[in-house]
């Protein structure tokens, strides 16, 4: 099993380390809970380890359903090992519901269902605030051929297909989440994680959230909701 040498890169949520093999890395999964890039970093107990855990749980069913990711071995409570890829620096948002950044820009009112879903692109800049941008920035500024972005949003919807049904199943609306795409040997992979953390989750009876929105708007029983939807979606935490 390839050992964690010398750090990469220290993100606002998880730090990521080389390894004695020169295709993986080790994503270690922090407490660190930050919001409005980076303004606002709050340390959540357990936070690591339940994301950590339900990030794993995920990639699994999104590899059963034949979408590739980067997720390879759980190693411990709070580090997984992964494939290094060479990460595209583009967000992928679809949204099924109106919220967030969507209802500020176009005034539209929460909750409002969206049919089709929409896809949209981001640039993961915090210094710019990660502006909203196009197919066609994508490709003339190199982040991506228009190959690999049609591939990353054919994975992106197929990923929402996925998981909206199984949120659906544990009772729950996938309102919308953010995915990052890399190459691994020239191949489009999803990478990063998918948590509570970069998705926003409603309870489907009460419309109650069970995601950063708590921490973003202060609500309190951010890591207990999470782990609610843990265990709704039966991921072993302990
Ligand atoms: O803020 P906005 O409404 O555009 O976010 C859409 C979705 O993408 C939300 O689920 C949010 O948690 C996620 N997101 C993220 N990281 C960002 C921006 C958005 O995980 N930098």
């Amino acid at each position: 099993m390839a050992q964690k040498t010398t750090e990469l890169y220290r993100g606002k949520a998880k730090t990521v380390y080389h390894t004695t093999d020169a295709d993986k890395l080790i994503l270690h999964f922090r407490n660190d809970t930050s919001a409005f890039d980076g303004e606002r970093i709050e340390q959540l107990a357990r936070k690591g380890m339940v994301n950590n855990k339900f990030n794993f749980f995920i990639m699994q069913k999104l590899e059963q359903a034949g979408i590739p990711t980067q997720a390879e071995v759980l190693l411990s409570d709070d580090e997984v090992l992964v494939k290094k890829l060479a990460m595209i620096p583009v967000e992928c948002v679809v949204r099924n519901f109106a919220a967030g950044s969507l209802v500020k820009r176009l005034g539209v009112e929460e909750g409002q269902a969206l049919t089709p879903p929409t896809f949209e692109l981001f640039l993961k800049n915090d210094a710019l605030h990660d502006p909203m941008i196009n197919d066609s920035h994508v490709v003339s500024f190199g982040w991506a051929t228009a190959e690999q972005l049609a591939e990353m949003k054919q994975l992106t919807l197929r990923v929402n297909d996925v998981l909206s049904r199984l949120f659906d199943d544990a009772g729950l609306m996938l309102v919308d989440f953010k995915l990052e795409f890399g190459l691994f040997h020239g191949k489009v992979v999803l990478g990063d994680e998918f948590s509570p953390d970069g998705c926003r989750l409603w309870d489907k009876a009460s419309r109650k959230k069970l995601d950063k929105d708590r921490f973003r708007q202060g609500l309190g029983g951010v890591v207990e909701a999470y782990e609610e939807v843990a265990q709704r979606l039966g991921v072993p935490l302990d």
